[in-house]
């Protein structure tokens, strides 16, 4: 009788262990792809990031050119820390760029700054 009692609980256990399991990546998942999201109305809002005055990004619409087109992001920068830094002081490496130090003059917070690396990083 303890034996049987003893399998059920460890039967049981198991079933939540193994559920919590299954579910816990389809919720990473779900909030990655929402992160992702509120990357890209950051980066597109002309108030926030606005990237594309200057670069062509995605599907947004009417993207300037004055800097290169945000493709192939993990081949250009397969250190995603790397990326980060050039969108919170593109200065560091180009003490001449035109692109605004949106860490630095605190253009975008740093939250901020996390969804949008996020979303460049999936182009
Ligand atoms: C005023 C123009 C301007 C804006 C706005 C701008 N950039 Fe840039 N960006 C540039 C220029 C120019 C370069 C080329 C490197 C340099 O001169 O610093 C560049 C380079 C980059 C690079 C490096 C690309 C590579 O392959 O080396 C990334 C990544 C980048 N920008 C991301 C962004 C993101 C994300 C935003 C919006 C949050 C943004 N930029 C807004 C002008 C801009």
């Amino acid at each position: 009788m303890r034996k049987t009692a003893r399998l059920v609980t460890t039967a049981s256990a198991l079933a939540t262990v193994l559920g919590a399991l299954s579910l816990s990546p389809q919720l990473a998942i779900a909030a990655d792809a929402q992160v992702v999201e509120e990357g890209k109305k950051i980066a597109f809002d002309r108030k926030k990031g606005n990237c594309l005055a200057c670069h062509l990004v995605d599907d947004g619409d009417l993207p300037g050119n004055i800097g290169p087109p945000l493709v192939a992001m993990k081949a250009r920068f397969p250190d995603k820390s790397v990326l980060r830094a050039q969108i919170w002081d593109s200065t560091k490496a180009n003490p001449n760029s035109m692109m605004p130090p949106f860490g630095r003059h605190e253009i975008l917070t740093e939250g901020e700054i996390d969804k949008v690396v996020e979303y460049i990083y999936t182009l």
